[in-house]
């Protein structure tokens, strides 16, 4: 085998480089995880790079429940929803999940991904479109790939931009998808979403919202993005995933009951693949357990996020449009990112860079994200280190 003409030996060449230089930063080894702190070659490092937001993967009500799901119904379905692998509480979770998000429907799949990959594959056939967002997650432009009708892209967030594809497009196909993240990952920014509804209206689209980084954080009792702005009703479909705020794996989409029935039985990620296993269904309903009863946790998660944003003012990073508890670092030069990043590990922080081609040349960041069940100890700690980066690496303050 050839490996060197593969189209992806270029990645390997550069992974090559960067371990040889002892900047290589991923696939980092866990040996522990307390949730906010994790230890990584035997030294315990404060966790701003993970998607756990409402800090609920340890949560003693979380853990006991996802241990009696496998004492009951052991710890995995072994087959499809559709055949052998169809719980109750599957569908009771997806009768909670309905009720939450505020949609009539809600289906569970095995991942977020999956979740993607099935739902917007059954809803563009040959004669629909999709009209995506240029900076979509990385599991819908995977999706669109799997759709049958064509992909048409808009610039990010721009509203002028998705009038002109939707004024381009609508007479040409029998349904006309807009898709969006709700809140774009990397960024922390929120999608324009009343605007993206209005324009929906005015052309006859629909749309399908990934709510992937929204959902338990956004809205009311973090109910997601859609109750947020206030548009529910005017959403056709909306998905979310259990990887983050819900301390699992899986996914959800949502809609109307007769979009939810079609995607049932048509989505081939959901009816060809292993359901949710009965722990990670257990998770998720004790999640929302959490939610329901903890008045304090979103009060936690945004006050820790703006003493988060305030610090950040203060030490003077430049950190984009971000409304939500991901908050970018804007570092610049791709090798400062790394370096930063190392800087971060020695002193006990555990951070990611975001390098080309996931952001554009030149314009590589640190994503940082926090949870509510931050302390205040820990926080100060972290700003503390970042401080003392700012001045060693010379971040810039700005954006270029
Ligand atoms: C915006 C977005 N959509 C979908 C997914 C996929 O979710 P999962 O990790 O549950 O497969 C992710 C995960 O990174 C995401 O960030």
């Amino acid at each position: 085998m050839n490996i060197e003409s593969m189209r992806g030996y270029k990645m390997i060449q550069k992974a090559n480089l960067l371990r040889a230089n002892n900047l290589y930063p991923f696939f980092r080894s866990i040996e522990d995880s307390e949730g906010t702190v994790v230890q990584v070659d035997g030294i315990d490092q404060i966790m701003i790079g993970s998607n756990n937001y409402l800090g609920l993967t340890h949560h003693p009500h979380v853990v006991e429940s996802a241990i009696k799901a496998i004492e009951k119904y052991g710890t995995g379905c072994t087959g499809s929803r559709f055949l052998n692998g169809n719980l109750s509480i599957h569908e009771e979770l997806e009768d909670r999940l309905a009720t939450y998000v505020g949609h009539e429907k809600a289906l569970v799949f095995s991942t977020g991904m999956q979740t993607n990959l099935g739902s917007i594959s059954a809803i563009c056939g040959p004669k629909d479109c999709l009209i995506f967002d240029s900076e979509n997650h990385a599991s819908l432009i995977d999706s669109s790939r799997l759709a049958l009708g064509p992909t048409f892209k808009y610039k990010h967030n721009n509203m002028e931009s998705l009038e002109q594809v939707l004024a381009e497009n609508v007479n040409r196909f029998n349904n006309v998808w807009i898709v969006t993240d709700g809140v774009f990952s990397m960024t922390g920014e929120l999608a324009l979403l009343p605007e993206v509804v209005e324009l929906a209206e005015k052309y006859g689209a629909h749309i399908y919202n990934d709510d992937a980084h929204g959902i338990g954080v956004m809205g009311k009792k973090g109910s997601g993005t859609l109750d947020h702005f206030d548009i529910v009703d005017r959403v056709a479909l909306n998905m979310g995933t259990f990887s983050k705020s819900f301390a699992s794996i899986g996914g959800v989409v949502t809609g109307s009951a007769d979009m939810i029935d079609y995607i049932k039985h048509t989505a081939r990620s959901f009816m060809f693949s292993a359901s949710m296993a009965p722990s990670a269904v257990a998770t998720v309903a004790a999640c929302l357990d959490v939610i329901e009863e903890d008045n304090t946790l979103h009060e936690r998660l945004w006050n820790n996020v703006a003493m988060m944003r305030n610090g950040f003012k203060e030490i003077g990073f430049y950190t984009y449009n971000s409304q939500t508890p991901i908050i970018p670092i804007f570092i610049g030069d791709e090798m400062k990112a790394l370096m930063v990043t190392n800087f971060l590990k020695d002193n006990g922080v555990f951070a990611t860079p975001v390098l080309p081609p996931a952001v554009p040349k030149g314009e590589a960041l640190i994503r940082t994200s926090y949870m509510a069940s931050h302390s205040s100890a820990e926080l100060t700690k972290v700003l503390e280190v970042l401080n003392m980066a700012k001045k060693e690496f010379d971040i810039p303050a700005t954006l270029h």
